[in-house]
């Protein structure tokens, strides 16, 4: 137990923690090109921020919420994603007084109690964003473009994105009664969740995983069918402005989302990934959200991709991401009594913004030079009794093998080390 870590969560090791480091820096720089700045939100919050944010018909409140009483006895949850921290902190601290929109972004882990396979883990990372204060389609374009432009620098290629609308609370009236309609005859064989559904939100069965449902539900109208005329207005409007820069789409009137915040568009970006569950990126418009958790009435769009679902698709879009993580200079020791002058080198070196390294494992010099090799080390230098005394060493290239005569100190190697 002790050595094992728990079910659904996975150790980033040196060999790829450099990887994320590169994407999560195209993340920022992108985000910067789209005035888009970070917010950090707590790791959990009170639990009924998300069962009334996120929907407590959710397969995420139902069934999957990582939920336990603090010692103070308030009921704490993990956060399953991230919209709804980022909602409460609108409100909480008055951003909504700034001008509009709110454009931000969060990379984050989450947690949420799912059944583990190939992409899908019980601790999970996302890279999300968060447009408060816009109801123009303008706002629903630029997001889905940041997340595609981010694919697009990564070399993500083969990417699908499909679009729906699910329309306002004045549409899904309408159309919960006609879905009610239309499913009355097969309620009892549908599965017991969907049966407590029926009443409190009849759309969440589109989205039931289970094949039954899934059979009797294949032939149910889609909203998309029932939506007024400011919505329709509102996803023409979407679809032109995507148009407008050249992304292609696919309407798919079965996208409705897991989470029930969304309302008017919604969107999911499909990888072509062997193995593991496709959908990289979701996301949508969420416009009762803010209010609903007692801000003012505030429209808002975004959408959160899966980190560990977009290395899989690097990977199969076999992108190699290569880091330098080889030191510019080993200072080796001949004997213990010269450690100290390689230390007070590698010090100074490090001070003067060179990566520089020395021996911690009281190796022979020869071992020393086999680990500098190791490590990838572009110089090497040796410090003995005799250079000391003479307060020089030879420097060696390790890559040509040459060497050349150098004086002992930090500033002489940094000028030869940044001269090569
Ligand atoms: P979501 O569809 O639940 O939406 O999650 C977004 C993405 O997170 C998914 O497309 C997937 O890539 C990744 N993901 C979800 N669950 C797991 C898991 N168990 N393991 C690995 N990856 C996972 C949201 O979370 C919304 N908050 C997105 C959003 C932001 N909508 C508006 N703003």
């Amino acid at each position: 137990m002790l050595t094992k870590a728990p079910k659904g969560t996975a150790d980033i090791l040196p060999e790829d923690s450099y990887k994320w480091q590169y994407v999560e820096n195209k993340i920022r720089e992108l985000c910067t090109s789209f005035g888009v700045q970070e917010i950090r939100t707590p790791v959990f919050e009170h639990t009924e921020l998300f069962s009334r944010g996120v929907g407590d018909t959710t397969d995420v409140v139902e069934k999957e919420m990582y939920t336990f009483n603090d010692k103070g006895d308030r009921s704490i949850t993990l956060r399953p994603e991230g919209t709804a921290g980022a909602a409460r902190s609108f409100i909480e601290n008055g951003l909504f007084n700034n001008p509009q929109p709110t454009k931000l972004f969060y990379q984050i882990s989450c947690y949420r109690y799912e059944k583990p396979q190939a992409g899908r883990m019980r601790e999970f990372h996302q890279f999300g964003v968060e447009y408060f204060g816009s109801s123009n389609a303008a706002a629903d374009a630029e997001i889905i473009e940041l997340a595609l432009m981010l694919f697009e620098k990564l070399g993500i290629k083969g990417l699908k994105l499909r679009l729906n609308s699910i329309g306002c609370p004045d549409c899904r009236k309408k159309y919960n009664e006609k879905l009610k309609e239309y499913l009355f005859d097969n309620y009892e064989k549908l599965c017991d969740t969907c049966k407590s559904r029926f009443d409190r939100n009849p759309m969440r069965i589109i989205d039931c995983k289970s094949d039954i449902c899934k059979d009797i539900i294949k032939d149910a109208p889609r909203l998309i069918d029932y939506l007024c005329d400011e919505c329709s207005e509102h996803f023409a409007s979407v679809k032109t402005s995507l148009s407008n820069v050249g992304i292609k789409y696919e309407t798919d009137p079965d996208i409705v989302r897991g989470l029930d915040y969304y309302t008017r568009t919604v969107f999911e970006i499909t990888a072509d990934i062997e193995s593991a569950n496709t959908t990289i990126c979701g996301g949508g418009r969420y416009d009762g959200l803010v209010e609903q958790l007692g801000g003012p009435k505030t429209p808002a769009c975004g959408f959160a991709i899966g980190m560990e679902r977009l290395f899989l698709a690097l990977e199969a879009n076999e992108v190699e991401i290569k880091a330098d993580l080889s030191p510019d200079i080993y200072i080796g020791n001949i004997g213990e009594n010269n450690l100290l002058t390689a230390q007070k080198l590698v010090y100074e070196l490090r001070q003067k913004g060179i990566s520089a390294d020395c021996d911690k494992m009281s190796r022979s010099v020869k071992a020393q030079m086999k680990f500098a090799n190791k490590l990838n080390a572009k110089f090497s230098v040796i410090i003995g009794d005799d250079e000391v005394q003479k307060g020089s060493a030879m420097i060696k290239n390790m890559a040509l093998g040459e060497s050349a005569e150098i004086e002992l100190s930090s500033d002489k190697i940094l000028e030869y080390i940044k001269n090569m």
